[in-house]
Order: structure tokens, then sequence, then C-alpha cells
């Protein structure tokens, strides 16, 4: 996380206790494991997820000491889903950084994303809290479903919105929304706080997901962390190639779809549809129903009282339309 980023510079004491907790929490007696677990939490990272969790907890008025512990749940499980994401997707940059199938190969690299998976379960476990691990299980098992239907399409150049939405819901909306649910579930909020909760969390991780897309075609990778334009080379059709490709004729999209799943695709083919994509995607609406679900999802936080919790959450939320990495 930038420290120098106004929004999230004023919660750096907070960062930096959760900092210590992942540090913590790291330790094995195998010493390749400890060394991939730095590489992979403590080089970089918003921190956005336990971030979400703590702020939660602090407006549903849980305020013990356990929650800084148990945020760092969700940063482990994402850098374990990223772990296994960076050997689906052959990456070989994260963060910034070399990722760790780059440097210690597939297995290991897997088998480091298992580590930290039961590392965040064995801590969910120690809240003596059934129904957030229930959450936690249930959430890991969607974010599953989800990468395997962005495997199914991949290089379908026929996927629909509908279609481009679950993926997005599944794989990167339900852990933010967990964080925000579970928050809830340790404040013993009641049914209805914790259906706000869940759709404050799934709008923010939907605007999240959209906006990842958007800067694929976008950003510059110095900024972004990750190469740009990724998701062309990988078969992703995101919500940019959706649009542009609903702007195409049938026979123009069937020859692209055919030269792009064939592997024959030229350098200079892919900077031609990273163009029409830029020019054609409607990147500006997306943007636009990127706020509007950021919108949505600090409206629906109405339903509790006035603190400053609350207000910081609406403008880590914000945060999410504004951020450039
Ligand atoms: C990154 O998306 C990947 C995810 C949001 C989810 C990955 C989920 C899994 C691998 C399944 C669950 C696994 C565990 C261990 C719980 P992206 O590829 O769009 O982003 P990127 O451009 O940063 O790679
Ligand atoms: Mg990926």
């Amino acid at each position: 996380m930038n420290p120098e980023d106004p929004v999230l510079g004023k919660h750096a004491p907070l960062l930096r206790r959760i900092n210590e907790e992942l540090e913590r929490a790291l330790s094995s007696r195998v010493g390749l494991v400890e060394e991939m677990g730095s590489h992979t939490l403590l080089g970089g990272g918003k921190r956005f997820r336990p971030l979400v969790f703590i702020l939660c907890c602090r407006m549903c008025g849980y305020q013990e000491e356990d929650s800084y512990r148990l945020s760092t749940i969700f940063e482990y499980i994402h850098a374990a889903s990223l772990l296994h994401d960076d050997v689906l997707d052959n990456a070989e940059v994260r963060r910034k950084r070399p990722s760790a199938n780059n440097i210690w190969g597939n297995h290991a690299a897997v088998l480091e994303g298992d580590f930290l998976f039961t590392k965040a379960l064995s801590l969910a476990v120690s809240s003596g809290n059934l129904a957030f691990l229930k959450t936690l299980t249930d959430t890991t098992a969607r974010m599953t479903e989800g990468q395997i239907l962005e495997l199914m399409r991949t290089n379908d150049w026929s996927t629909t919105r509908e279609q481009y939405m679950e993926i997005i819901t599944a794989k990167t909306a339900t852990l933010i929304s967990a964080a925000c649910v579970c928050a809830g579930l340790l404040a013993q909020v009641d049914e209805g706080a914790l259906a706000v909760l869940e759709r404050f969390g799934l709008d923010m991780g939907i605007a999240f997901q959209y906006m990842d897309d958007l800067l694929d075609y976008t950003s510059r990778q110095e900024i972004f962390g990750k190469p740009v334009g990724k998701d062309l080379r990988e078969g992703k059709v995101t919500l940019p190639l959706i649009n542009a490709l609903e702007t195409l004729d049938p026979r123009e999209r069937e020859r692209l779809a055919g030269l792009f799943g064939s592997g024959r695709a030229s350098e200079e083919d892919y900077r031609t549809l990273t163009e029409l994509v830029r020019e054609r995607g409607a990147l500006d609406q997306i943007l636009r129903e990127a706020a509007s679900f950021v919108n949505r999802a600090a409206a629906s936080l109405q339903r509790f009282p006035d603190s400053y919790h609350r207000r910081d959450l609406v403008e880590l939320s914000r945060y999410i339309v504004e951020r450039r990495y």
C-alpha cells in the first residue's frame, strides 16, 4: 500500500499493525515456506481486505484486540489465491516483483498457496465462531468456482456480460464481501445488517474487478505493478473486450476470435486489438458503472449509525474507482 496516498495514508498505523500480525503468522519450521511467504505477503499489496474488515468491525461496534489478528485471514486467503492464480496464468510479475512461480516454480508456489490458505483457516478456527468459519469456506468454494468458470470461458469470444459478472462476483467480490460479513458476525449484528454488509462488500468487489480489468487496458506496468494487456494474452474476455466486440459485425468478431484463439496473432495484431478496445470498449462507461456500484455500496451503509468508521468505509470504497494500481 502506498502510504503517500491520502486515503490509505491516514490508516498508516492500522496498516502497520496489520503488517505486524501478517508477519507473525508466517513462521514455519521449513525455511523455504517462510521465504516464499515473506516474498508473497510482505513485499507490497494494498491490504484492502484486512482494512475493510477492521473498519467494518469498528462500525458494528466490535472493538476487541483479536480483530487485528483475524483481519489477516482475508489477506492470507487473497495471497493464497493469487499464488494459485499466477500459476494458472503463467504470470511472471506480481506487485512489481517476480511472481513466486517465476522464482520457485509452479509446484512450490501451489504448495505455498496451500500453506497460507491453511493458516487462514487455522486463524478462523481460533475465533471459535463457526458461522465465521462457514462464511470463509463457502467463500473459497465460490472463488474456486469463479476461477473454473473463467477457465471454461478462456478464449470464448461469445462470453456475455452476465457470464462476466458471474465470474467476477465469484472470484473477487465474494472475498471482500466475506470480510464485511465476518466483521458483522463477530459483532453479532442482526440478519438485516448482515445482508447489508454482504451487499456492501459485493458491490465494492465488483467495482474493484471492473477497475482491474479497465486498468489492464489503460495503465502502465510501472504503476499497475503487473504487465498491462495481460488479459488479452491470457485469452480472458473481460468487460472492455466484451463491449468492443459488441460494436463489430459477426464476421469480424469471428475472424478475430479465430486469429487470437489459435495463437497465430502477431505483436501487431495485439497492438491493433488493444487500440480497438481502447476506442470502442466504452471505457468511460465502465468507469461510470464502477462508480455507481461504489455509490450504491456507500448508500447501503446508511443503515448503520453515522460514525468515523462508517465514513472511513465510504471513503475507502470511493478509493476503488480512484486507484490507478
Ligand atoms: C486474480 O484475478 C484472482 C482471483 C481474484 C481469484 C483467484 C482464486 C482462486 C485461484 C481459487 C481460490 C483459491 C484459494 C487458495 C482460496 P485476475 O487474474 O483477474 O487478476 P490478476 O490480473 O491480478 O492476475
Ligand atoms: Mg490473474
